[in-house]
């Protein structure tokens, strides 16, 4: 039914009421009078009834309680002694009141909508009808008219009928305090239920998408179960995008994409979502009042905060309470490309987890640093002890060293080990040491000269795809530990690290980051870097034989020059790596059991003939044409390669024949599910 209509009945359903009242002028009438007053009223309360069952197939709680009121009336008047049909009109306020009351009390306790449900329908949305919470909000404010009706119909009754006990005082009780409870109490219901911990907003990421993106670091497995489901999240607006939240075996995990048959699908401006996460909505109000949709599995939504732990930080006075202090972390940066470099990817998400958890964190880039490689003098530990001759940046950062309680060396693989940078730096630490040799255990050392309870992380990367690769950094950075008196708490090795940065494989690296962010939180946490997250990050993102030859493409293409000089950030150039990037960030959950070709012709500046084959969940990069492929499309590379790098919209450079697409056009279509997070 439209709502208008729904508005109209409403009004229209009390005329029958005002009618009979005012010919029976309100409270004062004869018998005589209050027989036609009755009658006239029962008359327009039937064919108030009648025209809502047939032009709109619905009657409301109203219409029926005034056609049983005056029904009810009419019976009492005509068929009851005059003593007794007096009755009825000197308290003929009094008894709608009761017989409204009737209405309010009584359904819901034989499983029938409560008396508030039309009116809470007109104000949300369809969605939200058969979640609990909408019902027990129905339920309360019906059980409070049914109170409002009854002290209105004692009111009546007792007051006998006078105009102030049966007009002014019900009015006032309805409209003073009836009608403002109802605005308000949903609010205030949901809030209560819904406002859990306070949030501290410095922690909600800037994006939607982030936030999507984190929220598997806060998945409580305990919570659930052996729940295996899918949420889409398809957020608009700036910020926003598709993405899924996948839930199995008790573990959460993100993508970017379409879910084949997710449980729940939100729709929402990526805004609003936002302002649900900042705590400045409430996420079930916002739902309530329209702000964002959903479809599929209400009650999961309403879980949501149960499986979702919301971004915490460790408040200070928690700390000193478990008598621990803020965790100062102080990262070396040994990457001779600094800002730019893919070690510093994992660092900076490493770091931001650790923050989340309250710590102090502060990066040195050694490129940026002006020190000097040791000179092996000695005079730090003979002529001026734990002073070094260099007057160069690096007094300043021993300090720092030594104020810290947890030492980031962040490195790529150089040579099987750390960069000279971050070695040369590491020689520079020896004034911090005593020059004694001290037998600790099963060997000897030189001391530490500073009193200090560090503990040490390793964070790198590398660019071949094995993790044995590590070995001697590993090996190295054991001996560290032992000879220092530092304890390794974490490990963070990433093989393969040129692709943190290849816009391909974006869905692929985001799960790393998230394993890097979450390594952040255990070792503030846990006290350090779990096996299982360490292992995590050390699984290749493709297969080994699928890296060698996407580097392979990379240094051809940037040997024929179409790969110029130093490599954007995320930006695809040559068509081959584009292709075989999409064969390696292949989605085979979302292929099933699609078996298909799709064949490239491609023109312009990078011509040539390339072709995906797509079959038992694999996808696979071939030079060359198919022999009968199912979609053919022809492109410029120029307009291929900027649909990839987000700088074209795919659908409308199809529309305006960009490019065109022979065979079966649902495959292109479904082209952006295939092949992750590119748009296509
Ligand atoms: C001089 C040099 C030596 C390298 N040695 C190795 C190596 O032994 N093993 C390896 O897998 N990668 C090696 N690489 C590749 C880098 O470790 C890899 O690209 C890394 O991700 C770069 O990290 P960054 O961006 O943080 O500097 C080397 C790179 C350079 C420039």
């Amino acid at each position: 039914m439209k709502p208008k209509l729904k508005t109209i009945l409403f009004i229209t359903s009390f005329i029958p009421v005002i009618v009979f009242k005012v010919v029976a002028r309100v409270g004062d009438a004869t018998l005589a009078q209050a027989k036609v007053a009755t009658v006239v009223g029962l008359m327009l309360a039937g064919i108030q009834f009648i025209l809502s069952k047939r032009f709109v197939k619905h009657t409301t709680y109203l219409e029926k309680t005034f056609l049983g009121f005056l029904g009810f009336g009419t019976a009492w008047v005509y068929l009851t002694p005059v003593h007794v049909s007096s009755l009825f009109v000197d308290h003929s306020t009094a008894l709608l009141y009761f017989a409204l009351f009737l209405t309010t009390f009584i359904p819901q306790l034989f499983g029938y909508d409560p008396f508030t449900y039309a009116i809470a329908k007109q104000t949300t949305p369809e969605k939200v009808w058969n979640t609990p919470h909408f019902r027990t909000i129905n339920l309360h404010l019906t059980y409070f008219w049914s109170v409002i009706f009854f002290v209105n119909f004692l009111s009546s009754w007792l007051g006998h009928g006078k105009p102030l006990f049966s007009i002014l005082i019900p009015l006032i009780i309805i409209l003073g305090i009836g009608l403002p409870v109802v605005k308000i109490y949903p609010k205030y219901y949901l809030k209560r239920q819904f406002t859990s911990q306070s949030i501290d907003p410095s922690l909600i990421p800037d994006t939607a998408k982030e936030l999507i993106l984190r929220m598997p670091m806060g998945f409580r497995p305990e919570a659930a179960d052996d729940l295996k489901a899918e949420i889409q999240f398809d957020l608009s607006g700036e910020g926003g995008g598709k993405m899924v939240l996948s839930i199995s075996e008790g573990k959460c995990s993100f993508r970017e994409g379409d879910s084949s048959s997710p449980s729940l699908t939100i729709r929402s401006p990526a805004d609003v979502w936002m302002k649900i996460a900042r705590q400045e909505i409430n996420r079930a109000q916002a739902l309530m009042d329209g702000l964002y949709e959903v479809e599929g599995d209400m009650n999961f939504l309403m879980k949501m905060g149960d499986l979702f732990r919301p971004p915490t930080k460790a408040k200070e006075e928690d700390l000193t309470q478990k008598g621990e202090k803020k965790m100062k972390i102080l990262a070396i940066q040994g990457s001779p490309r600094p800002k730019a470099s893919n070690t510093e990817i994992l660092l900076q998400e490493f770091l931001k987890g650790a923050q989340s958890q309250g710590a102090e964190t502060d990066t040195v880039y050694l490129k940026e640093k002006e020190f000097h490689p040791c000179l092996g003098c000695y005079t730090c530990w003979a002529k001026t002890p734990g002073i070094c001759v260099f007057k160069d940046d690096m007094p300043e950062i021993l300090e720092k060293v030594k104020g810290c309680d947890i030492l980031v060396y962040a490195t790529p693989l150089y040579n099987y080990n750390m960069t000279s940078l971050l070695k040369a730096f590491q020689e520079r630490l020896l004034p911090l040491l005593d020059p004694h040799l001290i037998k600790m255990g099963e060997i000897y050392r030189h001391p530490q000269r500073y009193k200090m309870n560090r503990k040490m992380v390793l964070i790198s990367t590398c660019g071949f795809p094995e993790v044995s690769h590590f070995d001697a950094l590993r090996h190295v950075f054991r001996h560290i530990e032992r000879s220092g008196q530092t304890p390794l708490v974490g490990e963070l090795l990433m093989p393969g690290g040129e692709l943190l940065k290849q816009h391909g494989m974006k869905e692929n690296v985001q799960g790393v980051l998230q394993t890097a962010y979450r390594a952040g939180i255990e070792v503030i946490r846990e006290g350090r870097v779990l096996e299982e997250t360490e292992m995590e990050i050390q699984k290749p993102l493709v297969p080994p034989d699928a890296l060698a030859e996407m580097a392979n493409l990379w240094w051809d293409s940037h040997l024929e020059g179409i790969t110029q000089g130093k490599p954007v950030q995320g930006k695809i150039e040559d068509m081959r790596l584009l292709l075989r990037g999409m064969a390696a960030s292949f989605n085979s959950q979302a292929a099933g059991d699609l078996k298909a070709t799709i064949q490239f012709e491609v023109t312009g500046n990078q011509t040539g003939d390339w072709f995906l084959s797509i079959e038992n969940g694999k996808c696979a990069y071939h030079e060359g044409k198919a022999n009968s492929p199912n979609l053919t499309i022809k492109t410029a590379s120029e307009v291929w390669l900027a649909i990839a790098n987000q700088e074209m919209d795919g659908q409308q450079a199809f529309m305006e024949g960009k490019y065109t697409a022979t065979g079966d056009i649902s495959l292109l279509m479904r082209m952006r599910s295939l092949f992750g997070a590119k748009k296509s």
